[in-house]
């Protein structure tokens, strides 16, 4: 492993959804064996770091994210030996390894939270957020579930609630019980003894609420889970020293990070997580969900740089497993003009970027046309106003021969349609393609000075449609809503940009 650099500052950490990758037992749901085959593409492509979504026992009720153990591998993926494959292999490669830890809750099949029921006086009945009705039998508080619904779940042989952020099958841990704390504590030192490099946390935010239980106040809007101003179904005090603990165990292991999704908060109180003592980083989703428009992204990364703690490392993100991918957020049909922009961007600025698998080549949300198609519970729920996450989860699209490469059995979900022309073969043999830019832009740090290193400056205060970057007196970047370039004529020509540039009139580059 090298270690003149510090990878997660320096390098690109790429999201892999372990279910949609690629499928070497052909039951059509990926696994870690075929990710380890990929592992040479994905040194190619030049990222630094895998993020694995979750690759534990699961019922499957949330994909992965109500997990029933926390240190076994979900025999759908593979078994614990391809994971230590997976693990060694990618370190080869200089490739670090994330994976991502869900604590904030956990399946109701749990062996634990089935003891948990069994009675009030039950050890682990504690481990959960158990909690008497009110008088008259209605649940404990108003705080609302995100995915529908009361947040509390009544239990007629308990006569008691238990609270649940997600679907009822996600029960919330109660981090405040100091057993709940050492067990999950250890989840951290069970996997980087094993050399995992690092974690994303799960909505670590949520971990605490309010101890007395206060009910949030109300809100007007439409929707019944916004309805409510969330002050304490989240972000409590209690996280912070809780942070600096964690951090005290992940500086035993040299080089360790963590990265924390953090729910339901604005930049300024993401930031609020980032700095040596807590967080290595946390997630803006306020930058992902931007339009496309220089004004949105200069305000939202002026904002992003302007919120972090002096001694905080930005990263950045536009796609992600829960939300539409890029080229679906931002491009037109299958022109990928757009799309470069938007990885222009994302490689560029100042932080690490978080990339998605496929965005390389611009994936394409998968049209969900029909309720019964649907996989994830909340598009049934909320149909046909919203119709989940199945979109951005669809196969990887590797080449243009059965199910794009992705499996020989029928896969989980569709794959696109449009893969036959979309794929990473096709997109390698093209000098313009969107995965071969992308590669160039990868490489430019690895050979200049690394324009994320640099202090971000805005030479446009209110940019109509660009939008222009600087670092080290050079103009090292520019974007607008049609075109894309790097900071420097060599550069412009070596990652061989849009057309369309060329048509932008100088001074507006440069003003
Ligand atoms: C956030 C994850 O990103 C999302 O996929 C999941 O449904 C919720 N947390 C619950 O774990």
């Amino acid at each position: 492993m090298k270690h003149d650099t510090l990878w997660w500052r320096d390098g690109i950490i790429y999201q892999i959804y372990p279910r949609s990758f690629a499928d070497s037992n052909y039951d059509g749901i990926g696994d870690l064996p075929s990710i380890t085959s990929k592992l040479d593409y994905l040194q190619d492509l030049g990222i630094d770091a895998i993020w694995l979504s979750p690759i534990f026992p699961s019922p499957d009720v949330d994909f992965g994210y109500d997990l029933a153990d926390y240190t076994a591998i979900d025999p759908k993926f593979g078994t614990m030996e391809d994971f230590d494959k997976l693990l060694e292999e990618a370190h080869n490669r200089d490739i670090h390894v994330i994976l991502d830890l869900v604590l904030n809750h956990i399946s109701d099949q749990h062996p634990l939270f089935i003891e948990s029921k069994i009675s009030k006086d039950n050890p682990f009945h504690d481990w959960y957020m158990w909690h008497d009705p009110k008088p008259n039998g209605d649940p404990p508080n108003n705080w609302q579930a995100i995915f529908g619904g009361s947040g509390w779940e009544y239990d007629p042989d308990l006569d008691q609630y238990y609270y649940h952020m997600f679907y009822k099958e996600q029960p919330d841990l109660n981090w405040r019980n100091p057993d709940v704390r050492q067990a999950l504590l250890n989840v951290f030192r069970f996997w980087l003894d094993k050399y995992v490099d690092g974690f994303r946390l799960d909505v670590f935010n949520m971990y605490f609420k309010d101890e007395a239980l206060r009910e949030n106040p109300p809100k007007i809007v439409l929707r019944s889970f916004d309805r409510q101003m969330h002050i304490y179904d989240n972000s409590q005090p209690e996280m912070f020293p809780l942070l600096r603990e964690i951090q005290e165990i992940l500086d035993q292991y040299p080089q360790s990070y963590a990265v924390g999704e953090t729910f339901l908060a604005d930049p300024q109180q993401t930031a609020a997580y980032c700095c040596e003592d807590k967080l290595h980083a946390a997630f803006n989703f306020d930058f992902a969900e931007n339009r496309l428009h220089p004004k949105r992204f200069l305000d939202s990364a002026t904002n992003w740089y302007l919120a972090l703690p002096e001694d905080a490392w930005p990263n950045n993100f536009s796609s992600n497993h829960d939300c539409p991918r890029t080229a679906t957020h931002y491009c037109f049909g299958e022109d990928d003009c757009r799309a470069k922009v938007a990885m222009a961007m994302l490689l560029t600025l100042k932080g690490t970027p978080f990339m998605y698998y496929g965005e390389e080549i611009g994936l394409r949300d998968i049209p969900i046309r029909m309720k019964s198609d649907v996989k994830d519970p909340t598009g049934k729920t909320f149909w046909p106003l919203y119709k989940g996450r199945d979109g951005c989860r669809a196969p990887m699209q590797w080449h243009s021969d059965i199910n794009a490469g992705f499996s020989q059995a029928e896969p989980w979900l569709p794959v696109h349609a449009n893969y036959p022309h979309r794929n990473v073969a096709q997109q390698l043999s093209n000098p313009q393609s969107l995965l071969n830019f992308v590669k160039k832009l990868i490489q430019i740090p690895r050979a200049e000075p690394t324009p994320q290193l640099g202090d971000f400056k805005p030479l446009i205060e209110e940019p109509h449609r660009l939008l222009n970057g600087f670092m080290q007196e050079k103009k090292y970047l520019f974007y607008s809503t049609s075109a894309v370039g790097t900071w420097n004529s060599k550069h412009h020509q070596a990652i061989g940009c849009p057309s369309s540039i060329e048509k932008i009139p100088s001074r507006r580059l440069f003003p």
